[in-house]
């Protein structure tokens, strides 16, 4: 039975995606194992459940990790068909012997030495999308802090860590986009036939690169092919495209989501920005923050080995689970005053915004470490950046796991610009 409150609750609704927070109250109040009849998934909302399910991967499988939540009709199925796509057990999706093994090639490309030696990599990116930020702010009184700095960095980082070679960012990004929308999205028949051609490029490309053998032995699909299944026989070109394709798009299109909604946060926030430059420690502090109360992956999914008991309710085997990750950051059993942004509270690495447990992200300290360094590098570089229209709601990225602005417009504040020199010149006879 549907809790009468919860009839209209609606995961890719305006009134969800814009303001989540009252449906996550309740669904973790009233009904924290609930059956969303839209969807077919179980919605589970409390911290301690959504912890021990990512805890028991033998009870609660990550097959369905990918799939798609909007069934994809014929067309769109002959559409990925004709490009060779499928998505063989990888990474997010693998619960089989061969994940171990392949989850360690990547961590391998993300752990502490890398992922210091990263932040000059990521300063310099930092600074020279800044610089062109400013021009913009020049030329025309402002600009999109989305679309020109959170969107691009990240992947720019990704394809200077992992050595991807051969495709601009912005075909990246376009083709990440397509997928996480055709995965995750509500998309009508119209707008899969639209998106799909681009997943099958993007898989295309993968394979093609994947197969081609002239990758760097350092790159990421370098190290690929020298991967050894628990057989020792070579990985199937296969399931290194699809753990190409996971991690090239989990690696950027996650991060340049949060890094959109800490931007925008912390342009809300009175008196945030000028400390960000220089207090020491608040840019990471505030990133941990945003995580816990506001992540960009807002669920993940799972689907139960065998009947098993959860929150008092009674599963079947195959139910499948939508863990509300952003709602367990609110959870007040955990998190004290949830409601409140308070960088440094003492219980915020508790948040399961990254997973627990044997998937957890492996490039968890990457999106964190990137979040505060690019935060902190356009606190100083644009110190006088007001949100443009501080009132108005931005358009919101709403899928079932991945929410985040789509817009962060901002101006250098009345009567000033970042010009000073260009300006000065102007004037100068
Ligand atoms: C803010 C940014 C990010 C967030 C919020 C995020 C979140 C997540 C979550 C919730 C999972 C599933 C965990 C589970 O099933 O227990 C995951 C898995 C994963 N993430 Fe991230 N992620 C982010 C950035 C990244 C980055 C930068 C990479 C870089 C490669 C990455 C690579 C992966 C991979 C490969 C997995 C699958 C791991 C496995 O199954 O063993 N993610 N991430």
């Amino acid at each position: 039975m549907i809790t009468p409150a919860l009839e209209g609750l609606d995961l890719f609704g305006e009134g969800f995606v814009r303001d989540p927070y009252p449906w996550l109250d309740l669904l973790r109040a009233q009904a924290p194992v609930h059956h969303d009849p839209r969807t077919g998934l179980w919605l589970i909302s409390r911290h301690r459940d959504i912890r021990r399910v990512l805890l028991a991967p033998d009870a609660f499988r990550p097959d369905n990790a990918q799939h798609a939540v909007t069934p994809l009709p014929v067309a769109v199925l002959r559409v990925l068909a004709r490009a060779g796509f499928q998505l063989p057990p990888a990474l997010a999706n693998n619960g089989t012997a061969s994940h171990p093994g392949l989850r360690r090639v990547v961590t391998r490309f993300f752990n502490g030495r890398r992922v210091a030696a990263a932040v000059p990599v990521i300063e310099r990116i930092a600074d020279e999308l800044l610089e062109e930020a400013r021009a913009r702010f020049d030329a025309t009184g402002g600009c999109d802090l989305f679309a020109s700095y959170a969107q691009i960095l990240p992947c720019r980082v990704l394809m200077e860590l992992l050595g991807i070679e051969g495709i601009d960012p912005a075909t990246l990004i376009r083709w990440s986009d397509a997928s996480l929308e055709l995965f995750w999205g509500r998309p009508t028949l119209d707008r899969q036939l639209e998106i799909a051609p681009l997943v099958g490029e993007f898989h295309q490309w993968l394979t093609e690169t994947v197969r081609g053998g002239r990758t760097p032995a350092d790159s990421f699909v370098g190290a690929l092919a020298r991967h050894r299944l628990p057989d020792g026989e070579p990985l199937d070109p296969q399931t290194a495209v699809g753990a190409c394709f996971f991690v090239f798009i989990a690696g950027q299109s996650t991060t340049g989501q949060l890094l959109a909604t800490v931007l925008r946060r912390a342009l809300t926030e009175p008196g945030l920005w000028p400390r960000l430059a220089h207090e020491e420690g608040l840019a990471g502090a505030w990133v941990e923050e945003v995580l816990r109360r506001e992540p960009p992956v807002t669920t993940w999914r799972r689907i139960t080995a065998r009947p098993v008991r959860l929150g008092g309710r009674e599963l079947p085997e195959g139910a499948r689970l939508l863990l509300m990750l952003m709602g367990s950051g609110s959870d007040p059993e955990v998190f004290a005053a949830p409601e409140r942004m308070c960088p440094h509270r003492a219980e915020v690495r508790h948040h399961l915004a990254f997973g627990v447990g044997s998937h957890r992200c492996p490039g968890a300290s990457l999106a964190r470490t990137e979040a505060a360094v690019a935060l902190r590098a356009a606190a100083r570089g644009l110190p006088r950046a007001r949100l443009a229209a501080p009132a108005q709601e931005p358009p919101m990225l709403g899928l079932l796991s991945f929410r985040a602005p789509l817009r962060v417009a901002v101006t250098a504040g009345a009567g000033s610009t970042y010009g000073l020199r260009a300006a000065t010149a102007r004037r100068t006879p």
